[in-house]
């Protein structure tokens, strides 16, 4: 798929069969994930965690019920990517939340690219840094904490052209 068909055509996408993506299809959205940029060059600041053991998955959610009330905040995606970060600092700094994020957004795009449904998940993370338990769970290395994530898998949604609006962020022309 072109670039610009790739931007159009990506959303988030909140409901999955439970059908895992194809090993390939994962592996070229790890592999965006590595192309990514992160800020100062700093890649062992970052930590990628592919959670497809459903334990770990439920733990995750769970976590996100009790704090917000709300079920499968993970929509029963049978793959989670969790993008952690290890702040140069005393703690976390718009830098490493935005190199964060960009890596997934890298993995979002390349799910498009894949047909693999998407979506961007920032909300249950929260919860999930207040669960000991469950972030016990991840195995991550020392000084890392949980950032954001992207949802994999198989939905029946599919990507198609969509129409957006030019003036949706509003811009100021100096
Ligand atoms: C920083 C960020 C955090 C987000 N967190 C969540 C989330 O926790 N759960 C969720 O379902 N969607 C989340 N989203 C998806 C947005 O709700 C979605 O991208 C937005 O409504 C625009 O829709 P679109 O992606 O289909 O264009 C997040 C998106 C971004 C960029």
């Amino acid at each position: 798929m072109q670039t610009l068909e790739t931007l159009n055509q990506r959303t988030a996408i909140r409901t999955y069969t439970g059908e895992a993506p194809r090993e390939a299809a994962l592996a070229t959205i790890m592999q965006a994930a590595q192309e990514a940029p992160v800020a100062m060059g700093q890649f062992a600041n970052y930590h990628l965690t592919v959670v497809r053991e459903p334990a770990v998955l439920q733990a995750i959610e769970a976590a996100g019920t009790k704090q917000f009330g709300r079920e499968h905040m993970l929509y029963g995606a049978p793959v989670f990517v969790i993008v952690s970060a290890k702040s140069a600092h005393e703690a976390l700094t718009s830098a490493e939340y935005s190199s964060a994020a960009i890596i997934v957004h890298n993995m979002a795009l390349a799910a498009v690219d894949q047909g693999v449904a998407s979506c961007y998940i920032w909300g249950v993370i929260a919860a999930l840094n207040q669960t000991p338990e469950a972030l016990a769970k991840l195995q991550l290395p020392n000084g890392f904490t949980p950032v954001c994530g992207v949802t994999l898998g198989a939905s029946t949604q599919a990507y198609a052209p969509r129409p957006v609006n030019a003036a949706k962020i509003a811009t100021t022309q100096l």
